[in-house]
């Protein structure tokens, strides 16, 4: 049995969630969804990724309701605060069919307007979903999005974020960016450049030359990895600097990105990948580990927590029900088609193979007039503007640049990308923000379509549309999945 780290010790009084509403991007699950959450006494996460534009696009559209000045009112130095709500705040919003206004892009090399955006975004994030209670939340990162890490957490931590999980990758640095961030110190933060050696290039953040000002000791979240494999779970907790203060065990099944199938792919008559039992972990084996662990992909049913329990888990990760619930940030208008194709049956989720340029399987929910459909995919313009998900590259005259497979071909094979990864793969940093009602309008009047994912186990919606015919909130879908514990 592994000792609990004395970082965790000193992080949260609480004991651990039973739920843990899994972290959905972006901004699916949003400040008002992990407040919800929080409040009913579980495990509220918000999504960490692309903070940064989404609170520039709700300034810009008028910040409805007043929140994101709020939370910028309570920002630590009231001038990074101001010079954001300065260059975005839109008081009457955008002219109708007027577009966005470009962010910074986080790169190697950050410069300070990126850096105070990503940490004012995360930072009115998680405080307005910590406003108002003392409940938990915390804040999901994906492993692969390196360049936004250090400032992101940062931000979060301001905002007193008690849990920090990420996943998409193997997130051996981030026990120690948390210790580091905890104490303002100024840092490096490795991140892996295609074509140069490992270790060579490293994101720098200096806390104090940022904020110009000496804070106080921030508290140091808890650290949950995501993970897919116990034997990545396994090597995470071997040695004391990489090991994370517990995991979520996360299946095949599940909503966002996935794992890709082990060993040899086998595709069904549809190209979608099959995944077998060597796709999901031996819960002995993590079991045996000794650190808190939780299940998540299809596990969102009263029977599916039991399960988890009796497999020696603290709990369960869930996420569709809660993407599907009344206080997700879904669009309104979408999130009822996904309801309403919920509860007749004829919702379909797949898994695509090639649409994530991070290269691992996405499911995505068939939905039309969404990117779901071939012939949406052709009719939009292929560009990248955004960038979250793509790579630093070393150019051939040593500097970094950054490419994305979901960028134009030639643009992308000019930056030596190989023609054949940019096969099939989709603009998922332009339909997410669609998603939650930010999506781009181009000055060609193009709006950018959605793309939705969702888990592919259906059977709690279905359950709790029959329940809740008119949907459900979070509450009602926590009070579902505990009735028989609490009972
Ligand atoms: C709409 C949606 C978006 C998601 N986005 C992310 C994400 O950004 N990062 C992540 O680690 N997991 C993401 N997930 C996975 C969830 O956090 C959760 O682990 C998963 O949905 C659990 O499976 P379930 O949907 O069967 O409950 C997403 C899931 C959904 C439904």
């Amino acid at each position: 049995m592994i000792p609990a780290s004395p970082q965790a010790d000193s992080a949260v009084g609480h004991k651990p969630p039973t739920i843990i509403q899994g972290g959905m991007g972006a901004a699916v699950s949003s400040w008002r969804l992990a407040s919800q959450v929080a409040q009913a006494g579980q495990l509220g996460v918000v999504s960490g990724v692309g903070l940064d534009l989404v609170l520039a696009r709700r300034l810009q559209d008028g910040d409805q309701g007043g929140h994101m000045r709020r939370a910028l009112a309570a920002f630590p130095v009231p001038a990074v605060a101001a010079r954001a709500a300065k260059r975005y705040f839109l008081p009457e919003g955008r002219a109708a069919g007027r577009p966005y206004a470009p962010v910074p892009r986080l790169a190697v090399k950050q410069g300070r307007r990126s850096q105070e955006l990503s940490v004012l975004g995360n930072f009115v994030e998680v405080w307005l979903a910590k406003e108002g209670h003392h409940g938990i939340v915390g804040i999901n990162y994906l492993e692969k999005v390196q360049l936004a890490t250090p400032a992101a957490a940062y931000g979060a931590m301001l905002a007193g974020v008690d849990y920090v999980l990420m996943g998409a990758g193997l997130p051996r640095e981030i026990p120690r960016l948390l210790n580091q961030l905890a104490g303002h110190h100024s840092l490096s933060f490795p991140v892996t450049v295609a074509g140069a050696e490992p270790g060579r290039f490293a994101v720098a953040l200096d806390p104090f030359a940022l904020l110009g000002v000496t804070l106080p000791p921030l508290h140091r979240p808890r650290f949950l990895a995501i993970v897919s494999a116990h034997v990545l779970a396994e090597y995470l907790a071997r040695t004391e600097e990489i090991r994370p203060d517990g995991f979520v065990i996360e299946g095949p099944r599940a909503g966002g990105h996935n794992a890709p199938p082990r060993g040899k792919s086998v595709l069904d008559e549809f190209g979608e990948p099959q995944f077998g039992p060597r796709d999901y972990a031996d819960i002995e084996k993590v079991a045996a580990i000794g650190l808190p662990f939780w299940l998540a992909g299809a596990y969102g049913t009263p029977e599916g927590l039991r399960a988890a329990q009796a497999a020696g888990a603290v709990g369960i990760q869930v996420g569709t029900l809660f993407a599907l619930s009344s206080d997700s940030n879904f669009d309104p208008a979408i999130r009822e088609t996904l309801v309403e194709g919920t509860a007749d049956g004829t919702l379909q989720v797949t898994t695509d193979l090639r649409g994530s340029p991070t290269g691992f399987p996405f499911k995505v929910a068939k939905v039309a007039r969404s990117l779901s459909d071939a012939d949406v995919v052709a009719a939009r313009p292929r560009l990248c503007d955004l960038g979250f998900l793509g790579v630093p590259y070393l150019r051939s005259n040593d500097t970094v640049g950054h490419r994305c497979p979901s960028e134009p071909e030639k643009q992308f094979v000019r930056k030596g990308g190989a023609k054949g990864d940019t096969a099939g793969r989709l603009c998922l940093c332009n339909a997410l923000m669609t998603n939650v009602g930010l999506g781009q309008t181009r000055a060609t009047g193009y709006v950018e379509k959605p793309l939705v994912t969702l888990g592919a186990d259906l059977d709690g919606p279905q359950r709790l549309a029959v329940l809740h015919p008119d949907g459900w909130t979070a509450h009602q879908a926590l009070a579902w999945l505990l009735e028989p514990i609490e009972s």
